[in-house]
Formats: structure tokens, C-alpha cells, sequence
């Protein structure tokens, strides 16, 4: 599939996202409505939505119901976005952009940023376990996939490793562990979800995670690369954070050029991990393809 229509492609399935984010965290007067004010805030209207996109496309080229795919693939997006707005925190990276806005914490204070954070965390998992559309089962295999692969030997270890290493020089392998952990075990999770709703078979799921492994980690190294080679309009977000913070990253180790072979190498084994799936992967390599090359 070619750029053009990928980026198309995004445009609508972004869409679908976004209007289903707005049904979920719909504005509420009260006690508390600063609350979904600083959740929509920052929620919609920015973001790549590549995890649920992940879940939609994984679902449809499975042959499974999208619109049952919908309001899963919006719980990734909410613990990702609870993932961005800790990360940004002062105790963390410290920035002050996101999504070509304030940091939430900049825009309200740092005590609602964590609380907005903890809300889009617990609320993904009630809207899993209270799902209309999917057997008790299938809620089961979700909550427990987003769980570990947002949880200690997912996003947290990676995010608590990001710390401990900040100024140090690691080695290839460490960081590795640090980038599927941080990054890549979500993006995996957004697959699984996909495979798990429309009833995938064991060995299927087992390329399925192959994949996202693979595009996860491909994935961070363009972060790190994008980190000091695009501008704060272009990214959206506050730049050369890494170098301000000295965190390990793959480019601090190898350098872009070499960086960039290292995300392709990540590529070549994510397009390979598709071979054995009989179904028609142009929409998966086409994410693959647009995460290897996108500017932002
Ligand atoms: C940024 O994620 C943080 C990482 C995990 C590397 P994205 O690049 O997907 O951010 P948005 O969702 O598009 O803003
Ligand atoms: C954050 O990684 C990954 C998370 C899981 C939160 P980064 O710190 O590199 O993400 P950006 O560059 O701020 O988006
Ligand atoms: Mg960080
Ligand atoms: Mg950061
Ligand atoms: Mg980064």
C-alpha cells in the first residue's frame, strides 16, 4: 500500500476513534467536571491513534466485527494517553507540549495530571469488564492482556528502567528490554486485541505478537530518532527531551544512521512475522511501512 492511501486510511479510522472517545468521556457537569474537562482535553483532537488502529485493522483483516473492536480499541488509547500525561510530568521527562498542546499539567495543575491519568487507567478497565458486546471470556483474555502489557513487565517496568538509566550508558541488549517494555508491549496488546476479538487461533496469535513486538520496537527507535531530528510544530511535542533528561535511547548508543538500519532490521522481522497468517496483510505492512517512515 502506498503512503497516499495509508495516510487516508489513518484519516478515517482516526475518525472512528475520536467519535468514539467522545461518547465515552462526554463532558459532565458537577462536583467534578474538571475532571472529563482535562481527560477530553487531552484525549481528543490529537494523537496518531496508531494503538487502536492497530486493534481495528488486526480485526478486520481477521474477518472479525470492527464495530465490536471499537470501544476495546479505545481503552489502548486510554492507557496510552494516561502513559503520556505521567511521562510528561516534572518528576518525569518535564514537558511542557503534547499533541501540539500544553502538557495537561501545565494547562491545569500536576496534582489533576495524575489524577487525570489514574481516571483513563481505571476507567479502561471498567469499560473492558462491563463490555456489552463481548463474552465473559473474551472480557477475561482482554483485561489480562492490558493489564501485563501496561503493568510491570510491560509499560511500567519499561517506564521505571527509563528512570533508573537516565545518564548511563546501556547496552544494546538492556535497552531493548527497556523499549519493548515501554512501548513496545502496548502496541502488542493493540494487536492481540485484535486477534483475540475476532477469534484467532493460538499459532495465529503467536505471529500476531511476533508482529507487534517487532513494529513496537521499530517503533521507539524512530521516537528516539524523531526526538532530535524534528521540530516541536512538526512532533507536536516538546524536542531534544532525551538529550535535556540523558536518557538512553538508540540513538545515543548508535548514533541515526545506524539507528535507522537498527529500525529497519525491526521492520524486516515484523513484515516476516505476517508470512504464515493466510489473510490479506497489505493494511498491517501499510502501518508497518508508515511507522518506519512517518515525520511525526
Ligand atoms: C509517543 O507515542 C510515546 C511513545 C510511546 C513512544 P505516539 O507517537 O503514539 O503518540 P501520539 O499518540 O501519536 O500522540
Ligand atoms: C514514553 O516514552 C513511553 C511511555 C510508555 C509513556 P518517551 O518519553 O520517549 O515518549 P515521548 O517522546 O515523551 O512521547
Ligand atoms: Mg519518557
Ligand atoms: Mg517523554
Ligand atoms: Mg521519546
Amino acid at each position: 500500500m502506498m503512503m497516499t492511501d495509508i495516510s487516508h486510511y489513518l484519516k478515517t479510522q482516526s475518525h472512528l476513534i475520536e467519535e468514539e472517545l467522545d461518547r465515552l468521556i462526554p463532558a459532565r457537569h458537577g462536583p467534578y467536571q474538571q475532571l472529563f474537562e482535562s481527560a477530553r482535553y487531552a484525549i481528543l483532537g490529537g494523537g496518531k491513534r496508531l494503538r487502536p488502529i492497530l486493534t481495528l485493522t488486526t480485526t478486520r483483516m481477521l474477518e472479525g466485527n470492527v464495530q465490536f473492536a471499537l470501544r476495546p480499541a479505545c481503552t489502548l488509547e486510554m492507557i496510552h494517553t494516561y502513559s503520556m500525561i505521567h511521562d510528561d510530568l516534572p518528576c518525569m521527562d518535564n514537558d511542557d507540549y503534547r499533541r501540539g498542546k500544553l502538557t495537561v499539567h501545565k494547562k491545569y495543575s500536576e496534582g489533576h495530571a495524575v489524577l487525570t491519568g489514574d481516571y483513563l487507567l481505571t476507567y479502561a478497565f471498567e469499560l473492558l469488564a462491563s463490555d456489552p458486546h463481548l463474552n465473559a471470556e473474551k472480557k477475561a483474555q482482554l483485561i489480562t492482556i492490558l493489564a501485563r502489557q501496561s503493568g510491570s513487565d510491560g509499560m511500567i517496568g519499561g517506564q521505571v528502567m527509563d528512570l533508573i538509566y537516565e545518564g548511563q550508558k546501556v547496552s544494546l541488549d538492556t535497552l531493548r528490554l527497556l523499549h519493548r517494555n515501554k512501548t513496545a508491549a502496548l502496541i502488542t496488546a493493540a494487536i492481540e486485541f485484535g486477534g483475540i476479538i475476532a477469534n484467532a487461533n493460538p499459532s495465529q496469535l503467536d505471529s500476531l505478537r511476533q508482529f507487534g513486538e517487532a513494529i513496537g520496537l521499530a517503533f521507539q527507535v524512530i521516537d528516539d530518532i524523531l526526538d532530535i531530528t524534528s521540530s516541536e510544530a512538526k512532533h507536536g511535542r516538546s524536542i531534544a527531551s532525551d538529550i535535556r533528561n540523558e536518557k538512553s535511547t538508540y540513538v545515543s548508543l548508535l548514533g541515526i544512521e545506524q539507528a535507522q538500519s537498527y529500525a529497519l532490521n525491526f521492520y524486516n522481522q515484523a513484515i516476516k512475522a505476517l508470512k504464515p497468517l493466510p489473510y490479506d496483510t497489505s493494511f498491517l505492512v501499510g502501518l508497518a511501512d508508515f511507522i518506519l517512515k512517518r515525520k511525526s
